[in-house]
C-alpha cells in the first residue's frame, strides 16, 4: 500500500514537471538540426540498445552532458527517450503528411485535441483512426503507425 502511494506521488510529480518536449527540441536544438523526426532517423541508432550517434559513435546520453556546453540530466533524459522512439518510429508522417503538414508535433497543437486517450481532429471532430481513411492517402498499416506516432508525440508535448 505505501509502496503504491509512493509510486503515484512520483507519476505526479513526473507529470509536473514535463516539460513540451518538442518545445524544447524546437527552442534548445531545432535551429541547428531541423526537425526530430528525420534528425532522428538520419543522424541517430539503435546499437545494442543504446541510441548513439552514427558518426560519433558516442551514447546519446553522454554526447549532450557536453554538446553546447552541456544539458541537465532531466532534459537528456527526456531528449533521449524521444529520439530513441523516433529513430524506431519510421519515416510514415514524412512520407504520407510532411508534404502538407510540417511536424507531428504542429498537427497535433494545430489540428488534434485528445478526449480519453483518442485522438480527435478539432474542424471534423472525428477520431483520426476514420478521418485518415480519407485524408492523407496512407494505407491501414501505414495510418496505424502514424496514429501510433502521433499518440506517443501528444504524450510527449502533453498536449490536451
Ligand atoms: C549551434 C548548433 C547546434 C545546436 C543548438 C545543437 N547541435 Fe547537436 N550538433 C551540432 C553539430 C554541428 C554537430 C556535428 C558534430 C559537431 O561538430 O559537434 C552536432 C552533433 C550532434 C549529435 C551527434 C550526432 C552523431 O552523428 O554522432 C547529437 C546526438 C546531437 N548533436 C544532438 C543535439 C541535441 C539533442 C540538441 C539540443 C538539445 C543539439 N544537438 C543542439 C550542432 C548543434
Ligand atoms: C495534400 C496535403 C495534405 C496531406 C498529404 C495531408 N494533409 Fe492533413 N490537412 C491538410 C489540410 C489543407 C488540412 C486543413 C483543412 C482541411 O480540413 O482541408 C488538413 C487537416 C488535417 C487534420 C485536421 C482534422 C480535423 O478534423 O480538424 C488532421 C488531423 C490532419 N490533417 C492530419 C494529417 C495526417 C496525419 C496526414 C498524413 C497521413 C495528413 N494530414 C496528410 C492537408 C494535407
Amino acid at each position: 500500500m505505501k509502496a503504491r502511494v509512493v509510486v503515484l506521488a512520483l507519476m505526479l510529480a513526473g507529470t509536473a514537471q514535463a516539460e513540451d518536449l518538442h518545445a524544447l527540441w524546437d527552442g534548445q536544438c531545432g535551429g541547428c538540426h531541423g526537425h526530430a523526426g528525420p534528425f532522428a532517423r538520419e543522424s541517430l541508432e539503435i546499437r545494442n540498445d543504446i541510441l548513439v550517434g552514427k558518426t560519433s559513435h558516442q551514447p546519446v546520453a553522454e554526447y549532450l552532458v557536453t554538446h553546447n556546453g552541456g544539458y541537465g540530466p532531466d532534459q537528456i533524459a527526456a531528449l533521449r527517450s524521444m529520439l530513441a522512439a523516433q529513430v524506431q518510429a519510421g519515416p510514415e508522417f514524412q512520407i504520407h503528411c510532411g508534404g502538407c503538414h510540417d511536424t507531428a508535433a504542429q498537427v497535433l497543437r494545430d489540428w488534434v485535441r485528445v478526449q480519453d486517450g483518442k485522438l480527435i481532429g478539432r474542424q471534423s471532430g472525428q477520431e483520426l483512426t476514420l478521418f485518415l481513411s480519407r485524408h492523407g492517402g496512407a494505407d491501414a498499416e501505414s495510418r496505424a503507425r502514424i496514429i501510433q506516432s502521433l499518440t506517443r508525440v501528444a504524450d510527449e508535448l502533453n498536449h490536451r
